[in-house]
């Protein structure tokens, strides 16, 4: 479910008009229904109401600090995997009892930014990592929280870019080394081992590999309490799947109801890590058309945003639906969704049947509210654009577009040249 929908041939995003957000902040943006996101968290928290746990959402997924703040305020946590993260985080308010910081290459800076903040644990991805750990928590005359990510090398089935709990990804410690991984780590002195974890990929649109990782969880939790190491908190990763096209991932109340009965049994504080299953269809892309044209007979619908402000079509050929802003009676054409970026791989959609357009129409790039602004760039020095926010009829920046200004922010031509 969500708030986007046409009220008289006008796309609206709950009670706002998204054609009037256009002609106030210009286009391209990005656009997040608040009751929506609001929708999902409560969906997926309440869904696992029954075990103790803590909905830590995946702050990579969308990093804007006024949607990481509307998290907060329904309880949420945060799972993090840079310093840059936590900063955001930090300023959204999140309690750090309820962070978790994931990711294979943790610098020490960034490590005792997160021991000194107090989160609740690291989740160590190598043996190294643990040994760094516990050296700055040392140095910090501290103990650290940590659990290790274990890969489960169970197929999430779904896009080899975003699988990552098999075995011969760069992720997680190998299930087999995992045992003794877990005695060293026992045994350093600034390390409280509070958990296990593991993600196993993003875009899962089945259960059963879920279910799979957790029997494999739960068996190494069995083994590691029963030498003793006492394992509290079992952290399951994000990566539920959202509908783009034609998928039918289980919403989050089958999820919990096929992993539920093992989870109950385990007496731990369960984790969740879910990022695009709460912002994918929150938000939109809102683009313009700038010119239209056929070459070699194939038809190039030109628009004013590009693989910089959206780039999961041309990385992972990625299906996203594009719809006019004002519906129209028009025949349908198809074309290819192009942006202005100097790439053939600059494109928001290939070959797709869409009604016809004209310059000036604006076209609405749907489920565009995980891993997109988050993943823009300036490339082609294009200023990143506008975040808006609408609750009910108002709506509000809650990211300023860039100005070219910004664009050189940092940047100093040398003593040598400025003659
Ligand atoms: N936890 C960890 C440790 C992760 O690595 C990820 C995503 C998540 C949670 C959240 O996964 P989600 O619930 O959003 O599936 N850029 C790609 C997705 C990359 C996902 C990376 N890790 C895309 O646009 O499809």
């Amino acid at each position: 479910m969500n708030h986007f929908g046409y009220k008289q041939d006008q796309l609206f995003c709950e009670e706002t008009s998204v054609e009037e957000v256009a002609r106030a902040v210009g286009t391209p943006f990005y656009l997040y229904s608040c009751r929506t996101l609001q929708h999902h968290f409560r969906v997926f928290d309440s869904a696992f109401a029954e075990v103790p746990h803590i909905t830590c959402f995946a702050v990579k997924a969308n990093s804007n600090t006024a949607i990481l703040r509307l998290f907060v305020r329904e309880g949420g946590g945060m799972d993090l995997v840079s310093g840059g993260e936590l900063y955001r985080a930090l300023k959204a308010g999140v309690d750090p009892a309820k962070v978790v910081y994931s990711g294979v290459g943790k610098r020490d800076d960034e490590i005792d930014y997160a021991l000194q903040t107090g989160i609740l644990m690291f989740n160590v991805e190598s043996e190294q990592e643990l040994e760094r750990i516990n050296a700055r928590a040392q140095r910090l005359g501290i103990r650290a929280g940590v659990g290790l990510r274990v890969n489960p090398d169970v197929d999430p089935q779904t896009h080899p870019h975003i699988s990552t709990g098999l075995r011969e990804n760069k992720f997680g410690i190998d299930g087999e080394g995992s045992l003794a991984a877990y005695r060293r780590a026992a045994g350093m002195k600034h390390l409280d081992v509070k958990g296990v974890s593991c993600h196993i990929g993003s875009q899962v649109t089945k259960i059963s590999p879920f279910i799979d990782a957790l029997a494999r969880l739960k068996e190494l939790v069995r083994q590691l309490r029963s030498g003793g190491i006492a394992i509290r908190y079992l952290d399951l990763g994000g990566g539920l799947g959202i509908t783009y096209n034609q998928e039918t991932p289980p919403p989050p109340a089958d999820y919990a109801r096929a992993i539920i009965g093992a989870a109950r049994e385990m007496e731990c504080t369960f984790i969740f890590e879910p990022g695009r299953v709460i912002v994918g269809n929150a938000g939109i892309l809102v683009s313009r058309v700038l010119y239209t044209k056929e070459n070699g007979g194939k038809k190039f619908i030109i628009v004013d945003a590009g693989m910089n402000d959206l780039i999961r079509p041309s990385l992972y050929g990625s299906f996203q639906h594009i719809q006019p802003v004002t519906r129209r009676e028009r025949a349908e054409i198809t074309a290819d969704v192009v942006g202005p970026i100097c790439e053939s791989g600059d494109f928001l959609a290939k070959g797709r049947t869409i009604p016809a357009v004209v310059r000036d129409d604006l076209l609405a790039v749907m489920s565009a509210g995980a891993y997109g602004f988050s993943m823009s760039s300036n490339y082609n020095s294009r200023p990143r654009v506008p975040e808006v926010l609408v609750r009910d009829d108002g709506f509000t920046v809650i990211r300023k577009r860039e100005s070219y200004d910004d664009l050189i922010h940092g940047e100093e031509i040398p003593d040598f040249l400025q003659r």
